[in-house]
């Protein structure tokens, strides 16, 4: 091990107590029957990982706003398989923990069952991931997620605002905000019970449908920007460290990192213009 692999840094904390345990899918259900809250982040990269592991997040998510967050792309469309199983690898260098559930990406599973299943096993084979999430928002997609979820593959399901449609819903708007739209996901969100899913994420709708719906479902809710009742949360790693320029309402900072990081780099290019670093410490006789 290198001087500064995880498990031998003492400046990265190591997992609260309780929840040293490697989670399952399985864990995930007992927590909703337990009333713990599940908790979720996304990461892209190895420390990160590792850090959201130490951190105690139980879900891992590879999301393919990889796109937008560390690609610098408008939307998540651009985002290929290739790079999902490179994030996904080097996140499952870091994250021993918590389970690491990776995104398919655009494209990768809305043409037949038979490539959806070629592309969630490379996922898995080739990245390492423990599970996949699909955007199920219509019947054709719930009936190719059955085609996976029957071969063994653990599937978390997406339903609400869903990234990848953002052309056809027209922009990041809130979902099932009129009696038809709530309908339809309260429908929709028991499709995907019935297909398998093992569990759902609900993103920007109302409250009181989030509610609704997680109430309605054995499988565990994560929410983003529905509210708290969902049985887990789900925020996206740069939201929550204050990277973000312009975050959403529904995301919170817990720390700013961007401000901290801008100070840091110019505090760097000064010392380096002043001559100041590297100073006799850094220095080898
Ligand atoms: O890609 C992603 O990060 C996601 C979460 C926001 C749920 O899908």
């Amino acid at each position: 091990m290198t001087p500064h692999s995880p498990a031998t840094n003492p400046k990265v904390p190591p997992a609260p107590p309780g929840v040293t345990k490697k989670v399952r899918v399985s864990h995930l259900q007992q927590m909703k029957e337990a009333k713990r809250p599940i908790v979720v982040l996304t990461a892209y990269d190895a420390p990160m990982g590792q850090l959201a592991d130490a951190g105690s997040a139980d879900v891992v998510l590879v999301g393919d706003s990889l796109g937008q967050v560390v690609h610098g792309f408008d939307t998540t469309l651009p985002v290929t398989m290739e790079m999902m199983i490179l994030h996904t690898q080097a996140v499952v260098r870091g994250a021993k923990r918590a389970l690491v559930v990776a995104d398919m990406p655009f494209m990768s599973y809305q043409v037949s069952p038979e490539q959806t299943l070629v592309n969630a096993g490379r996922l898995m084979k080739e990245g390492g991931a423990e599970a996949v999430k699909l955007e199920t928002n219509n019947d054709r997609i719930m009936d190719i997620m059955r085609s996976i979820t029957e071969a063994g593959i653990p599937v978390m399901a997406h339903i609400g605002l869903t990234p990848q449609s953002i052309h056809s819903m027209g922009g990041y708007k809130v979902q099932g905000r009129n009696s038809e739209d709530a309908t339809k996901l309260k429908a929709l969100a028991l499709k995907a019970q019935e297909a398998g899913a093992f569990a759902l994420v609900l993103e920007l709708m109302p409250r009181d449908l989030a509610k609704e719906i997680t109430a309605s479902l054995h499988i565990p809710t994560i929410g983003i920007g529905a509210g708290s009742d969902c049985d887990g949360q789900v925020l996206v790693l740069t939201d929550l460290l204050g990277i973000t320029e312009h975050p959403p309402r529904f995301a919170k900072k817990y720390v700013d990192m961007r401000n901290g990081t801008l100070r840091a780099v110019r505090k760097y290019s000064r010392a380096v213009r002043e001559r100041l670093f590297p100073s006799k410490i850094h220095e080898f006789e």
